[in-house]
């Protein structure tokens, strides 16, 4: 068996599959890709053009020049740009455009680690580990919206429930690449963990599917 170590994790937004993954990569010594950055700018980047959302080929273009020095820009975190990710994500040729960037990550020797909501499906079928986190939606409400607040965002919780119920219900019911744990991804619930608890979680799923592996 060859020592890559490629780590997909998927789940909904605020399932805390960010921070796990971050952490997981910097356990194991590996590169990271967090894709919805890639989205969040092609949404901000169509937002700045003055183009539509909605428009599939007005979000590729922004897509096929994406600027990656772009993905430190902090308005990337907000809300705007979530929902304006959600939106262009749907477009198959948004997705085409950013799917070899994405996959040639994955592949880097060595391996990577990488979160979205396609990695296990899509961009990483032959990921060594597959990870599904999730968390029930007033518990990743109340995550996202104590983020916003502490950056400065005035927002009601209720409408940040909102806004995760209308993107777990766009990114779930979209024909391209739908968010959809993988047949072979382990489930790793955060609705009662803290953040160390859910690393030790799925630093366990890790060693468990490695030593399968041999
Ligand atoms: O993970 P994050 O909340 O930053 O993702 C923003 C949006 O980007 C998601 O709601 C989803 O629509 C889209 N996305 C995607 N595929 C990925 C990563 C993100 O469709 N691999």
């Amino acid at each position: 068996m060859s020592t890559d170590l490629i780590i997909a994790v998927d789940g909904p937004a605020a399932s805390g599959k960010g921070t796990i993954a971050a952490r997981l990569a910097a356990h194991y010594d590996l590169p990271y890709l967090d894709t919805g950055l890639l989205y969040r700018a092609v949404g901000l980047a169509v937002l700045a053009a003055g183009c539509d959302l909605d428009d599939p080929e007005q979000a590729a273009v922004a897509a096929r020049s994406l600027d990656l020095a772009a993905l430190d820009d902090p308005a990337l975190i907000g809300r705007a740009a979530g929902d304006a990710a959600s939106r262009v994500a749907f477009h198959p040729p948004v997705r085409e455009a950013l799917l070899a960037l994405q996959k040639d990550f994955a592949a880097q020797p060595g391996g990577a680690v990488l979160d979205g909501r396609d990695i296990g499906t899509v961009i990483a079928p032959e990921a060594d580990v597959k990870i599904y986190v999730t968390a029930d939606p007033d518990v990743r409400a109340e995550r996202r919206w104590k983020q916003l607040v502490n950056r400065g965002e005035t927002v009601a919780f209720e409408t940040i429930l909102e806004d995760i119920r209308e993107r777990d219900a766009r990114d779930a019911g979209r024909d391209a690449a739908p968010m959809v744990a993988a047949q072979d991804a382990v489930l790793l619930d955060t609705s009662d963990l803290a953040i160390d608890a859910a690393f030790e979680a799925a630093c366990r799923i890790v060693e468990e599917a490695r030593a399968r592996k041999g």
